[in-house]
């Protein structure tokens, strides 16, 4: 059998559209406080993408940045990988289109649905073609516009969402460093919890889907949290029994931001001090599978994470579904 390669990140880079809406103006919009928004959830604005935006441009800013910080060319790429709930259409997936828009001409490209998971599945699918020897290069994205598939009349579930996008380049990485575990999981049966009924093959759209407002997210907010808290516990205390680790050899957690209360409850369960957990959801709210790379990107670009440092990225989210990777720093600072 031949020897896998250890794998890792080259670069991450992330984007958030310009437009930002604060809970001040969420209070005209619909029946809500900034006092009550912040206590529940921790998120203080949101950034929302114009008109003319959809993930797959979000997606390019993001991976420019990413592939320029790992110095690798779109030509370089073997594969790129999008999770996301909010492609651009259908099919062809926003993996394929944003293929061409970034000239990646040899890249296999496929979209990935996990929900909020969907970077760890992404990172956790991706680093597989690379472990062993197929692909040298991948593109890992997590893009979401939330803002268009949220009833922007429903204050239980447009004050949480907001949009952007967070790139990783996977690569080979020194040996012993990289991803050294990743736990993923689902549950379906919890599906109803988390969802978009309409515009897929069950209910089509059609002019009374629409009239009835199943094209919007669907959530079961209280349910939801008590199976977050769970999950992103067992999950990051998995991934860190595969790693041959335990929480005190952790220098970082980069959880999914959902809601902070659903992150303290998870650190404290965890019994991790409050400095080695990254957090940016009082700027972003939940952007699903963006949020966790984009918090990774911000801590890199802080200079908080430094070579041979062990992260846990860990998130969850509709599906059921959730999951966990420990990672080696391998990215040396530069002099
Ligand atoms: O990425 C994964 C996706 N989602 C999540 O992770 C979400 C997980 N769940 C949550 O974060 C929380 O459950 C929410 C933030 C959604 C809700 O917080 P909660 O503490 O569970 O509140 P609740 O749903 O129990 O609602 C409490 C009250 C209700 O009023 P009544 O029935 O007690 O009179 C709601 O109608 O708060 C009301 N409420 C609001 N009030 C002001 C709900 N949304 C709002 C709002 N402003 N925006």
């Amino acid at each position: 059998m031949h020897k896998l390669n250890s794998v890792g990140i080259l670069g991450t880079g992330a984007y958030v559209p310009e437009k930002v809406l604060t809970n001040q103006d969420l209070e005209k919009m619909v029946d809500t406080t900034d006092e009550w928004i912040v206590t529940r959830t921790g998120i203080r604005e949101r950034r929302i993408s114009g008109a003319d935006e959809a993930s797959s441009d979000l997606a390019f800013h993001a991976s420019q940045r990413a592939l320029e910080k790992a110095g690798i060319a779109p030509e370089d790429l073997d594969l790129i990988v999008i999770a996301t709930v909010t492609p651009d259409m259908t099919f062809p997936s926003t993996a394929n289109i944003l293929q061409d828009k970034l000239g990646a001409k040899k890249a296999a490209a496929f979209d990935l649905a996990a929900a909020c998971s969907g970077f760890l599945y992404g990172i956790a699918t991706a680093s597989q073609f690379i472990q062993n020897g197929l692909y040298r290069y991948a593109l890992v994205i997590g893009v979401e516009c939330l803002s268009k598939i949220v009833d922007w009349k429903d204050r239980n579930t447009c004050v949480l969402f907001g949009d952007g996008a967070g790139a990783a380049v996977l690569g080979p990485v020194e040996e012993g460093y990289g991803f050294l575990s990743f736990d993923l999981g689902s549950d379906g049966k919890g599906g109803e919890l988390l969802k978009l009924p309409a515009g897929g093959s069950r209910l089509p759209a059609t002019v009374d889907t629409i009239a009835s407002g199943l094209h919007y997210i669907s959530m079961s907010g209280g349910d939801v949290f008590k199976f977050a808290v769970r999950a992103m516990g067992n999950s990051a205390e998995a991934a860190l029994e595969k790693a041959g680790m335990t929480k005190k050899d952790i220098d970082f957690m980069v959880p999914h931001q959902a809601n902070i209360r659903i992150i303290d409850a998870a650190v404290k369960r965890l019994g991790l001090p409050k400095e080695k957990v990254i957090v940016n959801i009082d700027r972003y709210g939940n952007m699903s599978a963006a949020s966790i790379p984009v918090a990774l990107d911000e801590a890199v670009n802080k200079g908080s994470i430094r070579y041979g440092d062990n992260l846990v990225l860990v998130g969850f989210g509709g599906g059921l579904t959730w999951g966990a990777t420990v990672l080696k720093w391998s990215l040396k600072e530069k002099e």
